[in-house]
């Protein structure tokens, strides 16, 4: 039984004896924990290896995790032909179009589950299989906060579908061809047509979503196999990463190489210069500021700007580009990123394989041609994905996604056009009698997370119809919520506080100015400070509540994006540093 362990396990610590259950007898605990198992059919001599759990997050309502069965077997395979025992168990599986209000609702219950069933069950290691949008940062906040060792495999992208002679992909292409749609460019069954090919295989989103963004973060993090971001579902690559991933487990038990020796301020660092090279969802930096909260470190905002200053988009991929997550993957995946980014990464953050960065960037050999991932000095846009505005009408700081927004509008002035909330928006913005034009800017309120609640994904204003009819593709945008990462246009998100809770963008009328500039990083409601403060003592928010359920417990205890939205009580107890270090 100990010839598994390290110096600073005990016997009594590890495999099947972690974690006994409670009968006030630990030897009792141990027979009879030994005496169900082999009920399944379990040996003595099973029973006395490393235990590697696997987090099965396979689900009906989950498409993107629809290869999960195939990865669970490959897994197994490599705990097994490394010497462990694969014991895989259900958690929460969260699909983007199967959760209402919206998935983001439901992440930190993931992440509880996650964290509370590696807590409960005996495991030495856990792999994490996750892919779409919500469920990688649930587990990896689970899995720091659980603090075992871990390790993320990823589901992989989707394939790409044909339409009519032009390749499409989700979500980014599901937009526009929405957006043709609404304009009566094209007809219903055009639009059914099309419906068919948008998805052509399971895996998730096949363009810089929030999917493939936390994929990417996942493995700068060094939280999965070299080259576990980029395979798509469906391949032989992907299968093989999963056998590799299960094999690495096995290592990280032996080794206790904990989750907190990952993930360390270095490691964000990489993940944030990541986010911001491939054109990343936005998204990610609310997931990255939870993960970050549960090992004691908050995000610098401000750093993040400076970095993005200086780290120049390198992925041609949609939405931000023109390629799709298998090109990526043919082009080599995250090598071919990190070893162009080489100069500005932190190469000495250590990953699941027990290796650095740097140390993984040289094992992955040269370069070769490929038009996915461009040179530092020809990149696809000459800044990071991602900047920070501040300004009176987001005190505590909003962001929009630059790269993928229009060039025109990132300075801009112009009236605002105001939705109370989502339900005022959807009954109006399609109104003939809607007084707006393609100058103004559209402003929604109470989207945020407590607001509705859940912070969803409704940032993407849509453009109002008779704009869309006369041809406008693009008007500014400005919400306390999230947008998915496969929009573009010209948004501002994160409003930070948010309506709900009282801030500033709760203050803005019909007919106010207000003032975007990118280049100066500035959001500004354009009334004086005098007029702010009157309109804040007459409008007074009465911040949502509710009676019971888990909708009490998160109105309760949400923080706002600036914290990752992660549940107060989750965040660690002690904030000891920022990232980057400055
Ligand atoms: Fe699952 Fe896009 S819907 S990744």
């Amino acid at each position: 039984m100990t010839s598994h362990l390290d110096s600073n396990q005990s016997p009594e610590e590890s495999g099947l004896r972690k974690g006994l259950t409670s009968y006030g007898d630990q030897g009792f605990s141990l027979f009879l924990r030994k005496a169900f198992i082999k009920g399944a059919g379990f040996t003595d001599a099973a029973l006395d290896r490393p235990v590697i759990g696997i987090a099965n997050t396979g689900s009906s309502y989950n498409p993107c995790h629809g290869n999960v069965p195939q990865l669970i077997e490959a897994v197994k395979r490599g705990v097994m032909l490394a010497g462990g025992l694969p014991m895989d168990f259900p958690t929460i599986s969260i699909h983007e179009s199967f959760a209402a209000p919206t998935s983001m609702y439901l992440r930190n219950l993931m992440s509880m589950d996650t964290e509370e069933m590696i807590r409960a069950q005996p495991m030495d290691a856990i792999v994490m299989i996750g892919g779409c949008d919500k469920t990688v940062p649930a587990q990896l906040m689970g899995a720091a906060s659980a603090g075992i060792p871990a390790i993320q495999l990823i589901t992989g992208s989707m394939l790409t579908g044909s339409h009519r002679g032009e390749r499409v992909g989700a979500c980014t292409d599901c937009r526009r061809y929405w957006g043709k749609f609404r304009a009566g460019e094209i007809d219903a069954d055009e639009a059914a047509a099309v419906n068919n090919q948008l998805v052509a295989s399971v895996g998730t989103c096949s363009v810089m979503g929030t999917a493939s963004t936390m994929a990417c973060v996942a493995e700068a993090l060094g939280m999965t196999v070299p080259g576990g971001a980029s395979p798509p579902a469906v391949t032989a690559d992907r299968i093989r990463i999963a056998e590799e991933t299960g094999a690495r487990a096995v290592q990280m038990a032996h080794d206790h190489l904990t989750i907190d020796k990952i993930l360390t301020p270095a490691a964000f660092e990489n993940a944030m210069r990541v986010l911001l090279a491939i054109g990343g969802s936005t998204n990610g930096i609310v997931h990255l500021a939870a993960i970050a909260g549960r090992v004691g470190l908050e995000i610098d905002m401000q750093a993040l700007d400076r970095m993005g200053r200086e780290t120049p988009v390198l992925l041609d991929l949609k939405p931000s580009g023109q390629h799709y997550m298998e090109d990526f993957h043919k082009a080599g995946g995250m090598a071919t990123l990190l070893r162009e980014l080489k100069p500005l990464l932190r190469l000495e953050a250590m990953t699941v394989t027990g290796r650095t960065l740097g140390e993984e960037i040289e094992l992955a050999g040269p370069g070769f041609a490929q038009e996915v991932v461009r040179s530092i000095d020809k990149p696809i846009y000459p800044h990071g994905a991602i900047a920070v505005l501040l300004g009176n009408l987001a005190p505590g700081g909003a962001i929009i996604k630059q790269s993928a927004a229009d060039a025109k509008l990132m300075e801009h002035e112009g009236r605002a056009v105001v939705f109370e909330n989502m339900e005022d928006m959807v009954n109006r913005i399609d109104r003939d009698d809607l007084d707006v034009s393609a100058s103004d800017i559209l402003v929604l309120k109470n989207i945020g997370p407590k607001g509705a609640p859940g912070m969803p994904e409704a940032g993407y204003i849509p453009i109002p119809l008779k704009l869309a009819r006369a041809g406008v593709k693009d008007i500014v945008r400005i919400s306390d919520g999230r947008m998915s990462g496969t929009a573009f246009g010209t948004i501002v998100l994160h409003v930070t506080p948010e309506a709900a809770v009282g801030g500033p963008l709760a203050q803005v009328r019909n007919g106010d100015r207000i003032r975007l500039s990118v280049r100066k990083r500035e959001i500004s409601l354009l009334i004086s400070e005098e007029e702010l403060a009157a309109r804040t003592l007459n409008n007074v928010m009465i911040e949502p509540t509710a009676d019971r359920g888990y909708l009490k417990l998160f109105l309760q205890s949400v923080t706002q994006a600036d914290k990752g939205v992660d549940f107060d009580f989750l965040r660690a107890p002690k904030i000891t540093g920022k990232t980057p270090e400055s």
